[in-house]
């Protein structure tokens, strides 16, 4: 695969699977932006990539997904520096043991893991258009079982890690599909991937259920496969409004295919945004 000439932005690149992938974008020449919330991790990391693909270009940009001033601060920074992008890959994410609250009065996974993603990739969609075989991948593992609570989205009533967690990634479900509705017009191929279980520190916050998690899980270098897979753009359209477990498409639920829950989640989500981002 040779991504040359292609923008490929990933979220939380500094470890796991997203420094894995970005590892992989900048080895196959494409132009990578690690996004990242602690400056010198970031650094780290790309220096990292730079050593493994001394030619490769790899920009750091700060972030803060727990912070919506960080978000609109690097979001207006992309929309100055770069005329287009490629590849959004949606990766970061956190799993909190207790219920947090950001600055911006949100429940931290439901910020970090879908407000945030939901924000970039509906403010990137005019650089996206810009790019050749535009391509926004959301990552993580919806589940099959669970359903939103419409009344209590951020958890308030019932907080469980692992359940809350889930929904976050079924909240980043809906609306990626939604958005795959919206701009099928567009030729912006939007899908979610479930990478498949992987080693890597996620569950930091129960460092035992952590240890035992990664004993049973796939090293992060075989799962970037996973994703990388689903990289050759010019089969990408195809993609468009799909799931993916692994290699595999996952036929679309019935649950996941409401589009009364997706709506009403995206009307959601926008009064929920609105006044705290442009
Ligand atoms: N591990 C698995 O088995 C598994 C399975 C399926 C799906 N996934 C998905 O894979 C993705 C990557 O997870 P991982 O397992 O590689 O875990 P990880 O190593 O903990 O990576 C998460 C990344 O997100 C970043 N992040 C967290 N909070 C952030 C914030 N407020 N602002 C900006 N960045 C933030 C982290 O940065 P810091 O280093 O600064 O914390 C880190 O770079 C997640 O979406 C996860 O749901 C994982």
């Amino acid at each position: 695969m040779n991504l040359t000439g292609k923008t490929c932005l990933v979220t939380g690149a500094n470890s796991g699977l997203g420094f894995a992938v970005a590892k992989r974008f900048a080895a196959q020449g494409a132009g990578t932006v690690m996004v990242c919330r602690n400056r010198g991790k970031g650094e780290k990391a790309v220096l990292e990539i730079k050593k493994a693909s001394p030619n490769s270009t790899v920009e750091l940009m700060i972030c803060d997904l727990s912070s919506m001033k960080s978000i609109q601060r690097f979001m207006d920074e992309c929309k100055v520096k770069y005329s287009k992008l490629d590849i959004l890959y949606n990766n970061a994410a956190v799993m909190k043991q207790k219920r947090t609250v950001t600055q911006d009065g949100f429940e931290m996974m439901f910020q970090v893991n879908y407000l945030a993603p939901f924000i970039l990739m509906n403010s990137f969609i005019e650089l996206l258009k810009n790019g050749s075989s535009p391509y926004i991948i959301n990552n993580g593992r919806p589940s099959d079982k669970l359903r939103l609570d419409m009344d209590d989205l951020q958890f308030s009533k019932n907080y469980h890690m692992y359940n809350s967690f889930f929904k976050t990634k079924l909240c980043l479900l809906f609306a990626s599909l939604e958005l795959s509705r919206r701009n099928e017009s567009a030729g912006i191929t939007v899908t979610m991937i479930d990478p498949g279980p992987f080693k890597s520190d996620l569950v930091r916050d129960v460092p035992l259920a952590g240890w035992i998690k990664n004993l049973f899980s796939s090293p992060v270098e075989k799962t970037a496969d996973n994703i990388l897979y689903h990289i050759t753009p010019d089969e990408a359209r195809d993609k468009n409004g799909k799931v993916f477990k692994e290699k595999q498409e996952k036929p679309l639920t019935e649950y996941w295919n409401d589009r009364s829950i997706s709506e009403s989640l995206w009307s959601e989500t926008e009064s929920l945004i609105k006044g705290k981002i442009n």
